[in-house]
């Protein structure tokens, strides 16, 4: 459904949240819940039952079942089932659920991130319906009043990719379909802000850029520094993703493993758009995932062979489909780097690293960026 007006540079346009489709427009002074225990789940998923009946009366919406997922750092996340349905809520309050944990950077995003996701879905459900509810989730219902994102469980068995990776199975053919589902995004031309603004689309993009660039240059938990020339090539690549960062491109910013479903038939599922922008450098979100495969790979070398195929066949699928400039892989090569670096000292390290494996994890991933 095509959501009307406040145009960004892009020329394209979405309305204020007010006028989402299902916005509780006529409803005055709405009750106000913070999701942060069962409780108060309870109280509003049993509130909120009554306007989803609206929207799916073929469900029995007498006696809902909200189950917490602990999931990310940022929002609180509930599972919600209904005979026969499900429904995922996100709810981002005005302090991240894991401040004391998480870099002052990503901490500081603010609760709008809500709505830039529900944006997002929005506009890919426009512009590629057919990736809805399949390739995409589907939005259920924005709850403005509460912040919070209703999105229709995607259907079917689904494992995330994190699990596999985890689990030491990491499967070239998931890696291949998502480089066409990153194809398919970012040619999806001229999308909206999804932020309120195209200067707020903007400014999440480089806090992103920094924080993975020249950001994780930090220092290493053993308690070395990095070479200058690291820190001189992280500068040199922020630069370079600067002058080819593409204005109108949708751009999820976030394509990490813990956001991706596999199905068993192949296919995949994108989920977490909240940290996306409608700018970023073509080259990033493969980057940024090809590195997470290749973290896994030099966690535990075994898999290392079978990585590196997922990352090759990661790029090989975007290139096919989106043709890239000339620099391109040269970019999704030194991102790729950083995200060995950032997983290992940034502000959102992974909890699953074997330390005896952090001087190899470091060395590749400087190797990439300055090779
Ligand atoms: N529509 C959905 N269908 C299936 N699983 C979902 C859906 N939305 C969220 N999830 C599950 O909830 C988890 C957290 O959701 P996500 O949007 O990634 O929130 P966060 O920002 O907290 O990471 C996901 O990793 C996934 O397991
Ligand atoms: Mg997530």
């Amino acid at each position: 459904m095509p959501v009307g007006s406040a145009a960004g540079a892009s020329g394209r346009s979405f309305a204020p949240p007010d006028q989402y489709p299902n916005a509780l427009t006529a409803m005055k002074d709405p009750p106000r819940y913070s999701l942060t225990d069962a409780f108060a789940a309870d109280a509003y998923v049993n509130w909120a039952s009554r306007l989803m009946a609206g929207l799916y009366p073929e469900c029995d919406w007498s006696c809902p079942h909200a189950a917490y997922l602990d999931a990310g750092i940022l929002n609180y996340v509930w599972r919600v089932d209904v005979p026969g349905r499900a429904f995922y809520l996100k709810q981002a309050l005005g302090r991240v659920k894991e401040h004391h944990r998480i870099g002052a950077d990503l901490a500081a995003v603010s609760p709008a991130r809500i709505q830039a996701e529900t944006r997002a879905l929005y506009f890919l459900e426009e512009v590629l319906p057919f990736c809805c509810g399949t390739l995409v989730p589907r939005v259920a219902w924005h709850d403005v009043s509460n912040n919070v994102l209703w999105t229709e469980a995607v259907s079917g068995e689904t494992t995330s990719l994190q699990c596999e990776l985890l689990a030491g199975r990491c499967d070239p053919g998931s890696a291949e379909a998502m480089g066409e589902l990153l194809a398919l995004m970012h040619q999806a031309s001229n999308a909206p802000c999804l932020w309120p603004s195209e200067q707020e689309d903007e400014e999440n993009w480089e806090r992103f850029l920094r924080m993975r660039t020249t950001g994780v240059v930090g220092s290493h938990p053993a308690g070395q520094e990095f070479d200058p020339a690291v820190l001189k090539a992280a500068r040199a690549l922020a630069r370079e993703a600067r002058r080819h960062a593409r204005r109108g491109m949708l751009s999820h910013l976030d394509a990490a493993p813990k956001n991706v479903l596999l199905h068993p038939s192949g296919a995949v599922t994108l989920l977490d758009f909240e940290l996306g922008a409608n700018i970023s450098d073509p080259a990033y979100d493969v980057g940024f995932l090809a590195g997470h495969y290749l973290l896994m790979g030099e966690n535990r070398p075994e898999m290392r062979p079978a990585a590196r195929r997922a990352a090759t066949a990661l790029e090989g699928a975007y290139r096919a489909a989106a043709g890239v400039d000339d620099g391109w892989p040269d970019r999704v090569r030194r991102y790729s780097g950083l995200v060995l670096l950032y997983r290992l000292c940034g502000s959102s390290p992974a909890p699953c690293l074997d330390p005896g494996r952090y001087d190899s994890i470091r060395s590749e991933g400087i190797r990439l960026l300055l090779q």
